[in-house]
């Protein structure tokens, strides 16, 4: 929209004088120099204010000074106009990435996946352009702006580091790999395989380097305080571990003497929820404890947590790679003089036989290469390798060869004792008891808590109707019929505590006493909802699921029915198989 414009101001003052070439607009109407009002001025000057004609020429003035207001605040808003329309009708300018400058004045520049040997504007600081940043081109590509780095893209791993410094990355195991330049904010960085870095937003450059958690963040976790009391039953459990893994530190001259080569590994399996990890967990500090206590002087404790599924999921030949690390860094620790515990949860999932069930198709070579490993670790007495496992029958037998993993210990369901034991754990004396409950027992709060540990306890164990909980329909015909006693866990009976202590709590908030505490109710209330919410409890009804929870061996099962006695579960009353 290009319009002529006068070059006059506003405050020019005109000429006094004739008025411009054709002032009476003969043709085109032309501008003149002279501003309207001033020649009005001029007039009324030479008007005398005796004619009749001055106070017209007033009123002339008047008008004029108006119109000539309103005009400039018209001609300020078609700027105004002007301005936005420009700005809104001139193109975006691409972003491209920089690539480098082959001759001078010239800059090789990445467009998406086109490259462009592009014109450099004279006027831009070349030495400020990095390789890999981004940088502003119009439309005839030739670059007018520096944008400097620029902070997005996507993150690949790198396979292969090149003497050249360029890298060789890949996204996904499977995809192409393509080569990429080194950008320069990464330096010399030591990258190494599978190491993930940060590309231009035109893959053309690698731009930082994703520092991956270091495997030892990855797998190293401090353990609470966790004595051998914490564990409700699995006596005969502990006891088997720390023969196993105990007595060899305890008593290496016995050991010697017997010519007795200490154990490496142990696979604890059972049921989810019943201890596997705590004992884990309390297997690392107390044979810290007792080892330190032995030698004389503070040997700590270095557990490594690795979860099966997690180490499965990796990138392709990561695992194996995985696996290498977490027994080059137990190795490096047990040097130093750690007790070093490498344990391995739900190691089925890594640890698998060829032909187990869902993983069947799957080539595992991490069976080989755990092997190896744990042959590798028969020099080295403080370290120990604990595996756990709902499957143990999935884990490949050459795992569980004598001078591996070669003690199972079976951590079960809790029987009522055990059961006892852990709510007793959990329901600590300390524990705010119900006031109607304390007066039953003439305030004496020991009897009161031994009654409701007895009672919790009577409730999970009752057979009836409503502790029904699951039909096992045996190949043979045979139909069992398991109730709630039948699936306890510890963790269970740990949540059901924690959820009748909510029911206090809220008792407390809604009456606004602090005298409330746990009573029957709400021990049977608890109970009750842990057997319908506890997501121990597969919802699903996979059978493969529910044989987890169960002893049975699975070739014995023919199916399995829960039994549920609300309406909306109605669905799952068919049968699974
Ligand atoms: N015998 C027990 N004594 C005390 N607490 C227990 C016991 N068993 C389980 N618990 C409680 O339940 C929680 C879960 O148990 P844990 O993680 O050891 O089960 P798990 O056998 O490893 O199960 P999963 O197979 O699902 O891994 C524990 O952190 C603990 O609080
Ligand atoms: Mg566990």
């Amino acid at each position: 929209m290009p319009r002529k414009r006068s070059s006059k101001r506003e405050n020019d003052i005109p000429p006094k004088g004739a008025p411009g070439d054709d002032p009476l607009g003969e043709g085109e109407l032309i501008e003149t120099p002279l501003r309207a009002r001033a020649l009005v001025d001029e007039l009324v000057e030479k008007t005398s204010p005796d004619d009749p004609r001055y106070p017209y020429l007033l009123l002339l003035r008047h008008q004029v000074e108006v119109d000539e207001r309103q005009f400039n605040e018209a001609r300020k808003v078609i700027g105004e106009l002007e301005e936005a329309y420009h700005k809104l009708t001139s193109p975006a300018n691409r972003i491209a990435t920089f690539l480098g400058s082959p001759a001078p004045g010239i800059a090789r520049i990445a467009v998406g996946e086109s490259e462009y040997y592009a014109n450099i504007d004279p006027r831009l600081d070349i030495s400020e352009l990095r390789v890999g940043c981004s940088v502003r081109i119009n439309e005839a590509y030739a670059v007018v702006g520096n944008l400097g780095a620029n902070p997005t893209g996507p993150i690949v791993k790198v396979r292969e580091t090149l003497d050249d410094g360029r890298l060789r990355v890949g996204s996904e195991p499977g995809q192409i790999t393509r080569i990429v330049l080194r950008g320069e904010a990464l330096g010399e960085a030591p990258l190494k395989p599978g190491d993930e870095v940060r590309l231009d937003p035109t893959a053309h450059v690698a731009l930082e380097h994703f520092q991956k958690a270091e495997v030892a963040d990855y797998y190293f976790e401090k353990i609470p305080e966790i004595p051998w009391s914490k564990i409700g039953g699995q006596e005969e459990a502990i006891r088997l571990i720390r023969d196993t893994i105990e007595f060899p530190l305890l008593y290496p001259e016995l050991y010697a003497k017997f010519k007795k080569k200490p154990l490496k590994g142990i696979l604890l399996y059972g049921p989810p929820g019943c201890g596997k990890t705590l004992i884990g967990k309390a297997t690392a500090y107390n044979v810290a404890r007792e080892y330190s206590a032995r030698v004389g002087r503070d040997v700590r404790e270095y557990f490594m947590y690795i979860s099966g599924p997690r180490i499965l999921n990796m990138w392709l030949g990561e695992s194996e790679r995985m696996v290498r690390e977490i027994f080059a860094a137990a190795r490096e620790r047990a040097k130093e003089g750690f007790l070093v515990f490498v344990f391995i949860d739900e190691a089925e999932a890594i640890l698998r036989t060829r032909t187990s069930g869902r993983y069947l198709n799957i080539s595992n070579t991490v069976v080989p290469q755990f092997s190896a490993e744990m042959d590798g670790l028969v020099d080295l007495d403080n370290v120990v390798v604990i595996l756990t496992s709902n499957r143990p029958d999935y884990i490949d037998p050459a795992i569980l060869r004598p001078e591996r993993i070669d003690r199972k210990v079976k951590v079960g369901r809790p029987d009522r004792k055990a059961a006892r034991d852990i709510f007793a754990i959990y329901l600590t004396e300390d524990t705010p008891l119900d006031p109607a409950l304390l007066e039953e027992f003439g305030g004496d709060a020991a009897a009161a808590r031994e009654a409701l540990l007895d009672y919790a306890v009577d409730r999970l164990w009752r057979v009836e109707p409503e502790t029904e909980f699951l039909e096992v329909h045996l190949v043979s015909g045979r139909v069992e019929t398991l109730y709630w006693k039948d699936l306890v866990s510890g963790a269970l009976i740990m949540s059901a505590v924690e959820r009748a202590k909510d029911f206090a709590i809220r008792r407390c908030i809604e009456k606004g006493s602090e005298r409330e505490g746990i009573s029957r109710e709400d021990l049977d209330e608890a109970i009750r909802l842990e057997y319908r919410e506890n997501e121990i409890f597969p919802k699903s009804d996979t059978q493969e699921d529910w044989l987890k929870l169960l002893d049975y061996d699975p070739e014995n099962v023919a199916a399995v029915r829960p039994i549920r006695p609300e309406k909306d579960y109605a669905a799952a009353h068919r049968s699974i198989i």
